[in-house]
């Protein structure tokens, strides 16, 4: 009897305990053991529990959300402080430097792969080849994995790509993110852009494990044949930034670099290569079940304005080939057209059917992913020089 009685209080538990209380737990268990420890793995431990209490923050009610709050705060003050600390040892730092730092280091980010339709292999790929060494330092060490990896995901337009390395950082329990965009690092000021792109690695090495996304990184990695000075000079600084972080191979946690482009034979050729980024991941439109993914979760944030329950499968027969944003933009112009109606109409909502979904989706073929392989073929044709043999295999299949 008192064994089912076990078992019966054993499932209640379960059931009681919702997701945002195990976050909960699991980020106060890392934050009590962080007491009396020192340095890299305080800030280790402080880091997982910060990433508990957002993902709780998330999925909390709230009345609650205000009490995590205060906990996620207080989490990141004793974080800065050790920051801080560790700072103060190599190099001193200016106010304007604080405030560069806390534009690029992103905490945390709104997106994690759940949220992203298809593209399996690459969430796989990702999860098993790159962030799990991330969050394992001193193990993927011992197994001699190298701490600093490159990846290069490359495609048409629109395919989630910038998503997808922003999910990656969500998906590693430890690794902070620091994302740029070509406009953060481009300046009109000679010699700017390449104290900049040092500032972005020696912040990589202080938050490692960390994720540095250039995203669009063919317009700082850009191919010194056609660059401008200017340009030629930030590209060797980013080589020899990587080449810095790799000949310290010994004293720093795991750094990943991900470059994201839809202009792969723009890029230098000295960034693909071993050490830099040398994986190549492909990020095409998305099948049929991550057109379904996509488009439920538009519908489901719109259903006040819609007519019925939307017959999803029959939008993700007339949606083959297209990538996440065509989907997106497709049901976007229905509901624009929803809208003027209703505006029209004095602000009376105006409810949409499924059959006005249909005729758009019938209107027109998805343009982005032929159009872009068939740029790709052409200038592969005419670049004799450029051997990507990676690049030709995915537009040749
Ligand atoms: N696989 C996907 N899952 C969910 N949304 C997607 C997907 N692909 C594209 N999108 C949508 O398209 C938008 C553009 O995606 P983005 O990551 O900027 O594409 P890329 O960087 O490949 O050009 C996203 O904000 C998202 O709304
Ligand atoms: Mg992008």
């Amino acid at each position: 009897m008192s064994g089912l009685l076990r078992i019966l209080f054993f499932i209640s538990t379960c059931l009681i305990l919702t997701s945002y209380q195990k976050f909960m737990s699991k980020g106060q268990g890392y934050f009590n053991n962080a007491k009396g420890k020192e340095g890299d793995e305080k800030k280790t431990l402080l880091k997982r529990s910060l990433k508990c209490y957002k993902k709780a923050l998330d999925h909390s009610p709230q009345e609650t959300k205000s009490f995590i709050r205060t906990r996620i705060k207080s989490i990141k003050s004793r974080l800065s402080a050790l920051n801080q600390k560790g700072m103060k040892n190599s190099q001193s730092t200016s106010d304007e430097d604080k405030d560069i730092d806390e534009f690029l280091l992103k905490e945390s980010t709104d997106v994690s792969f759940e949220d992203i339709g298809g593209l399996q292999d690459a969430k796989d790929y990702l999860r098993n080849k790159l962030i799990m060494p991330l969050d394992n330092p001193s193990l993927a060490r011992k197994f001699g994995k190298t701490p600093v990896n490159g990846l290069l995901a490359y495609g048409p337009p629109g395919t989630g790509k910038t998503m997808l390395a922003r999910a990656a950082a969500t998906e590693s329990e430890q690794a902070s993110l620091i994302q740029i965009t070509p406009s953060d690092i481009l300046s009109k000021y000679l010699g700017d852009s390449e104290s900049k792109v040092r500032k972005v690695f020696n912040l990589a090495i202080e938050n490692a494990p960390s994720i540095v996304l250039f995203d669009e990184i063919e317009s700082l990695a850009t191919d010194r044949n056609i660059a401008s000075a200017n340009k030629r000079s930030i590209v060797n600084q980013i080589l020899t930034e990587i080449s810095n972080l790799n000949s310290e191979n010994e004293s720093h946690n795991p750094v990943l670099i991900i470059g994201t482009t839809n202009a792969p034979l723009l890029l230098d050729s000295a960034i693909l290569r071993p050490g830099r980024l040398e994986s190549k991941l492909y990020i095409g439109a998305p099948g049929p079940r991550g057109r379904k993914v996509i488009m439920e979760r538009v519908l489901e944030q719109r259903k006040d304005v819609l007519k019925e329950k939307i017959d999803i499968q029959r939008l993700v027969e007339l949606t083959e080939g297209y990538t996440g944003a065509e989907c997106i933009e497709r049901l976007n112009t229905v509901f624009e057209m929803g809208f003027r109606r209703s505006i029209e109409d004095d602000g009376e909502i105006k409810k949409i059917g499924v059959e006005e979904f249909i005729k758009v989706f019938k209107k027109g073929d998805p343009t982005a992913v032929e159009t872009w392989k068939s740029e790709m073929q052409a200038k592969l044709n005419n670049n004799s020089i450029k051997d990507y043999a990676w690049l030709r295999e995915v537009i040749e299949a």
